[in-house]
């Protein structure tokens, strides 16, 4: 399973990437926002940290004005990954941009339904929003399960990236139902190196070795 972290502010980019197990990154229009810097510096300063896939989202919302974007973006960097609404413009342009070669990654996906359009457009990835489905009272993991299955029985190579992830536990449930990718804030993501059996036992072989330590 690959790990990407989901935010915009640089210095968390740069803190995740001394954990050693990031592969890439995801931002949309509200992380951007909250870096209080333009969408192009951040991604430009990203793609200097993170050697991997990043995703950068189109703000237009006509297929022809995405385009445009997606070709600045695509300027910026050759990790660069457009990140496209599930939209009938967004999935048009999908079409257009995979057939020119250019990864890109469908994002706002609440059903199978979206995700197969996504598959048959050729996205590089989909993102199913688990967290806000499970908000709204429905089952977001579900919604992996599902894709999986159905991106299974017809051979989709559309990379399953689950988003919206909230903490550690939709993480391992993403990595069961078979998920390729997680992203995540990086506090979901340092949940994961917890136990407390993992802090005790180190404790103790420390506190053990100290006593016998001649
Ligand atoms: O980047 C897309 C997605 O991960 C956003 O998550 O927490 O705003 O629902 P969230």
């Amino acid at each position: 399973m690959q790990i990407f972290v989901d935010t915009g502010l640089v210095e968390e980019i740069r803190e995740a990437a001394k954990l050693g197990i990031i592969d890439g990154v995801t931002t949309n229009p509200s992380l951007i926002a909250k870096s209080g810097r333009s969408l192009k510096d951040v991604i430009e300063e990203i793609c200097s940290i993170i050697d991997g896939p990043i995703s950068a989202e189109v703000i237009a919302i006509e297929k022809e004005a995405m385009l445009l974007e997606a070709a600045e973006l695509s300027k910026i960097h050759d990790n660069i990954v457009i990140k496209l609404p599930l939209t009938e413009d967004g999935i048009a342009a999908c079409k257009v941009l995979s057939a020119q070669g250019v990864k890109t990654n469908v994002t706002l996906c609440f059903s199978s339904n979206q995700a197969i359009l996504a598959a048959k457009a050729g996205a590089t990835y989909i993102s199913p929003f688990i967290g806000r489905l499970d908000d709204n009272g429905h089952d977001g993991m579900a919604l992996i399960e599902e894709i999986r299955a159905v991106y299974d029985i017809y051979g989709y190579q559309t990379q399953v990236l689950a988003a919206s992830v909230r903490h550690a536990t939709h993480i391992r449930d993403c990595g069961l139902v078979g998920a390729d990718v997680i992203t995540a804030p990086l506090k979901a993501i340092k949940l994961m190196y917890k136990h407390p059996l993992t802090e005790n036992g180190l404790k103790a072989f420390l506190s053990d070795y100290a006593k016998s330590a001649k």
